[in-house]
């Protein structure tokens, strides 16, 4: 699928307003963009950067990592720079991602942690049909972090998530 930027890869993925692509090495800029900003930088999710289609323009990234290979089981992660908040963007990106977890790449559940604080993502899980399954402690954040309440796609196998 086409990119605006004939020096970048093709989007592999679209939704209505957003193109995925991988990263390139090209990307250095992108990624301080919006790990760089203090406001984002405290919940550190890294996945596919995110354009608009109308004009290019870099606004996060989405998608999964595996949670348990062996399982099919992916983790969910969506991170939108700050200039870019409430507009749907995430939710947008989200379920997209979630249609290609499940419809290309055959996952038979997702897992999605977030902070006990963060109304957004709970939210945002909320609306995108996660249900809350347990706290567990959250690995990427290294092993000081607190119990954290931990969120699991509901549509299938969440006994297997433990
Ligand atoms: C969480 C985050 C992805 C939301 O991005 P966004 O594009 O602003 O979200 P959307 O516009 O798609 O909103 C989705 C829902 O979340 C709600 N929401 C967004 N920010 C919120 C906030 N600060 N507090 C409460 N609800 C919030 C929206 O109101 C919307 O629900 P509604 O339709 O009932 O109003 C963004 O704040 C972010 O990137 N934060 C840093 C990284 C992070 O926390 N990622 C989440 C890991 S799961």
């Amino acid at each position: 699928m086409d990119n605006p930027r004939s020096d970048q890869p093709p989007y592999f993925l679209r939704s209505k307003r957003l193109g995925f692509r991988p990263w390139s090495e090209q990307d250095l800029s992108l990624a301080i963009g919006l790990w760089g900003d203090t406001t984002e930088r405290k919940h550190g999710v890294q996945y596919w950067p995110l354009f608009l289609l109308e004009d290019g323009e870099h606004v996060g990234c989405c998608g999964i990592r595996p949670y348990d290979p062996t399982q099919r089981l992916y983790e969910l992660g969506v991170h939108i720079r700050s200039s870019y908040w409430g507009r749907g963007l995430a939710e947008e990106a989200a379920s997209a991602t979630i249609d290609y977890a499940f419809e290309k790449l055959g996952a038979t559940a997702l897992f999605a942690g977030h902070k006990p604080k963060n109304n957004a993502s709970r939210r945002l899980l909320e609306k995108l049909g996660f249900q809350y399954t347990h706290a567990q402690l959250y690995a990427p954040n290294g092993p000081r972090t607190p119990l954290v309440p931990s969120w699991a796609w509901a549509q299938t196998r969440l006994e297997a998530i433990s």
